[in-house]
């Protein structure tokens, strides 16, 4: 959601800073634009659409200051007018930002209404810059001082020596090159050895040569941290869409987790729950799936009570929380706006907080007491795959910290060669486009694993989608069941087998299409993906969602869509 580049040092193609920002196209955009000075004036061009849109109309333009960025539209319709940078009414300040403004309906009645041309909340950035007096650094640092919610913003002015960068709580990151220096909001898309990560309410003044840092008006130093950001290539290889080429990197993540997890007990030991009296997981879309397993998990095996929250809900549902209750935070990106705020709010509690997530260096990762680290990789594709599979993977060998860790180790090593690599075949895919709706369902870990598959349907292949534990549905589901619609029912619990079976048994006496993700044998008579079974019934869920994900991506290719960039998602969802 939203990218930043700046670029500063020799003249350079402005081409260049915009295919470093193509490295962030995955966070998902709709419109782009880029911001530089020629002649005493700051050009600014802005296009709906692709980056490419933008790289065709800049050409060869050359600038030794450029700030770039993707917008994923919030505050104001995905139009020229409202892409960034945004240009102040004088003309004298273009501003880049992520993050919203929450202050801007009041800021922007103190400049004077009249003065904004846009819907964004951006503007008032520019506008106070503008608005205020004094020289640009001075400016800035008030403006940042009357900021309130999230931003990571780059300001240029017309001299053309400085970009200027102010942050709170979205991420900022300043890479010094030999030809220049380069600030990104996202560290994926820098190619360093170290790198600046800005704190909350810093503002940086960056030239060619040097960088000073200000915290309440006064220069600071900060720490050059290394860049052990070590993802792998992000080349398709073989394959036609990331989606494909992340689920099938599945096995790969797992061994990373098991190599990691079995080198050092810095992360895992049984220190993690002394004095624990509770634990709350917590996180968006995918991951609050994997915060459920985790929870079923937890309370399971180390007996101590644990729930999951979805994380745009739990700072409004008071759950309990002191000192002796343990927070664990689940994200892929690490930055995932609503999950940090339910991770300030167990700060402010007093509670120990884990992070789970595959940016080590996110905000996420920074504000956890221990940070578990997903071994992903890069994760392209909007809809998470791989790093499902490995916050599964972390959130088993965390419920074994106090007992069985090894053998928990060895348990999960061992499903690495157990991932079903079979096509789906185009019968199911046909029967799925072909419906009306589709519900996934099955019992306890078995319908979590429903609702994900749903979630995958949905998010890249626009179908209509929903995840029900299987003896739900005879309270008021059953209702909708008639022809052209599909069952997916999950069955890797062979205590709950006969249940699931039941309600399968339901549905096609209503006329229901009924395809069946098991690793029972036995089960024979419909339409099924046979799957392998783990040595821990637990890990079960690891395997049954791998055809889940590769059915939502098949189904998705064959409507002909991009599974990899599904509409109105972001990869990271940096906004409440
Ligand atoms: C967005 C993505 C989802 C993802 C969720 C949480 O909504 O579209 O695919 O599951 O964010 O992201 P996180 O980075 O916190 O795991």
């Amino acid at each position: 959601m939203c990218g930043i580049v700046g670029y500063i040092g020799s003249k350079t193609d402005i081409k260049n800073a915009l295919e470093t920002l193509k490295k962030l196209e995955y966070r998902g955009y709709d419109s782009a634009g880029v911001a530089f000075v020629k002649r005493g004036k700051i050009q600014c061009f802005k296009r709906v659409g692709q980056i490419n849109n933008l790289i065709e109309t800049i050409g060869k333009k050359s600038a030794k200051i450029c700030i770039c960025h993707t917008r994923w539209a919030t505050h104001g319709k995905a139009t020229e007018e409202n892409a960034h940078p945004i240009m102040s009414y004088n003309n004298n300040f273009s501003v880049v930002h992520n993050g919203i403004i929450e202050n801007y309906k009041y800021l922007k009645a103190k400049i004077g209404a009249e003065k904004f041309s846009t819907s964004t909340d951006t503007e008032v950035i520019c506008n106070l810059l503008e608005y205020l007096k004094g020289d640009t650094i001075s400016r800035v640092i008030e403006c940042e001082s009357l900021l309130e919610g999230s931003y990571a913003s780059l300001i240029i002015d017309k001299c053309n020596k400085y970009i200027y960068a102010i942050k709170n709580k979205s991420p900022m990151y300043i890479a010094c090159g030999k030809k220049g220096t380069t600030i990104a909001s996202d560290i994926s898309c820098l190619n360093a050895e170290y790198f600046y990560n800005l704190p909350d309410h810093t503002v940086a003044k960056i030239n060619k040569k040097e960088i000073t840092f200000y915290s309440n008006g006064n220069i600071i130093d900060l720490p050059l941290c290394k860049n052990i950001h070590n993802f792998e290539s992000n080349d398709l290889g073989q394959y036609k869409t990331y989606m494909q080429k992340e689920i099938a990197e599945t096995n790969k993540t797992i061994s990373n987790i098991v190599e990691l997890y079995s080198s050092s007990n810095n992360y895992i030991n049984e220190n993690i729950f002394k004095g624990i009296k509770n634990v709350i997981l917590t996180g968006c879309g995918t991951a609050y799936h994997a915060c459920c397993l985790g929870a079923n998990w937890i309370q399971k095996n180390l007996k101590i009570p644990a729930s999951a929250y979805i994380a745009s809900e739990l700072r409004y549902s008071e759950p309990i929380l002191d000192d002796s209750s343990l927070m664990v935070l689940v994200s892929q990106s690490g930055e995932t706006a609503d999950t940090l705020a339910a991770g300030e709010l167990a700060k402010d509690k007093g509670c120990r907080i884990i992070t789970i997530t595959n940016v080590g260096y996110s905000t996420l990762a920074n504000l956890a007491d221990v940070c578990l680290p997903l071994c992903a990789g890069a994760e392209i594709a909007v809809a998470s795959t791989k790093a499902y599979a490995a916050m599964l993977a972390v959130l088993y060998l965390l419920s074994h910290a106090t007992s069985g860790f090894i053998k928990s180790l060895q348990n999960l090593k061992e499903i690495c060669q157990k991932f079903n690599s079979d096509n789906i075949s185009k019968d199911i895919v046909k029967k799925v486009i072909n419906s009306k709706r589709v519900f996934f369902i099955g019992r306890l870990d078995d319908g979590v694993t429903a609702s994900e598959g749903a979630l995958k349907l949905k998010e890249i292949a626009y179908i209509d989608a929903c995840g029900y534990f299987a003896g739900e549905l005879k309270h008021g589901t059953i209702a909708l069941i008639e022809n052209d619609v599909v069952v997916i029912a999950i069955i890797t619990n062979p205590n709950l087998k006969q249940k699931t079976l039941n309600a399968v048994e339901e549905v096609v006496s209503r006329g229901a299409e009924v395809i069946i993700i098991t690793n029972d044998k036995s089960i024979t008579g419909y339409t099924t993906i046979f799957i392998d079974t783990a040595i821990d019934e637990e890990l079960n869920s690891l395997l049954s969602v791998y055809p889940l994900q590769k059915l939502a991506c098949e189904v998705s290719l064959s409507l002909g869509f991009n599974p990899d960039k599904p509409r109105n998602l972001a990869k990271s969802v940096t906004v409440e």
